[in-house]
């Protein structure tokens, strides 16, 4: 049984629907799961946990920079420790975009830190078009138009394939 910290980046909120979720499928395992905002990270004491999980969603293409921060700050603490790192963006709702390997905003990402993380996952996100300001509606629509996906300005779909959720959930209890 392990002590699990999920330090998580989100803007409208579907990280942290995904942290919660990857808690209620450990807690029932016995493992204690915290799940604690980047922005709130300096209070938290690292070296108290087991294992360290980080999630973050892309924005205009890319993590926040306060997690490239953290990652920075903590690179050797996590790596002393069992560690994994996911990306949540709507890219990945596309087949061949949902894995690690394919996932441009995780390679990208890869590339710009040294912190190699032991597991890694990506999960497609939730659009809410009625949530975003009229400037952000209009870029994700435009964008999504592109892309060949939906640009109804009520729709609210979420992308996330939760099944793929619960199996990183079972990945991070065994690593
Ligand atoms: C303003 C804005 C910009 C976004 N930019 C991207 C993007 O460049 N690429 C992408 O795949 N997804 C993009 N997304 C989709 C988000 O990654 C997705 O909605 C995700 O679920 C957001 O997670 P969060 O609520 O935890 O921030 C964007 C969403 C918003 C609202």
């Amino acid at each position: 049984m392990a002590d699990i910290l999920i330090i998580y980046s989100t803007t409208d909120g579907h990280t942290v629907t995904i942290c919660n979720r990857i808690k209620q499928a450990l807690d029932p395992q016995g493992h204690r799961v915290v799940i604690v905002s980047v922005n709130e990270s300096s209070e938290v004491d690292l070296n108290a946990f087991d294992k360290i999980v980080i999630g973050a969603s892309i924005r205009y293409g890319r993590h926040s920079q306060q997690i490239v921060k953290f990652i920075r700050l903590n690179e050797q603490i996590l790596d002393s420790k069992p560690n994994a790192f996911f990306s949540v963006n709507v890219v990945a709702r596309k087949p061949e975009k949902c894995q690690p390997a394919t996932n441009p905003y995780l390679q990208k990402f890869l590339k710009r830190i040294s912190w190699k993380p032991k597991k890694l996952a990506v999960f497609a996100g939730k659009i809410d078009y009625p949530r975003y300001t009229p400037f952000d509606r209009f870029m994700i629509r435009l964008i999504m138009w592109i892309t060949k996906g939906p640009t109804e300005p009520t729709a609210v779909i979420e992308f996330t394939n939760w099944q793929q959720v619960e199996e990183f959930a079972r990945l991070i209890g065994e690593m």
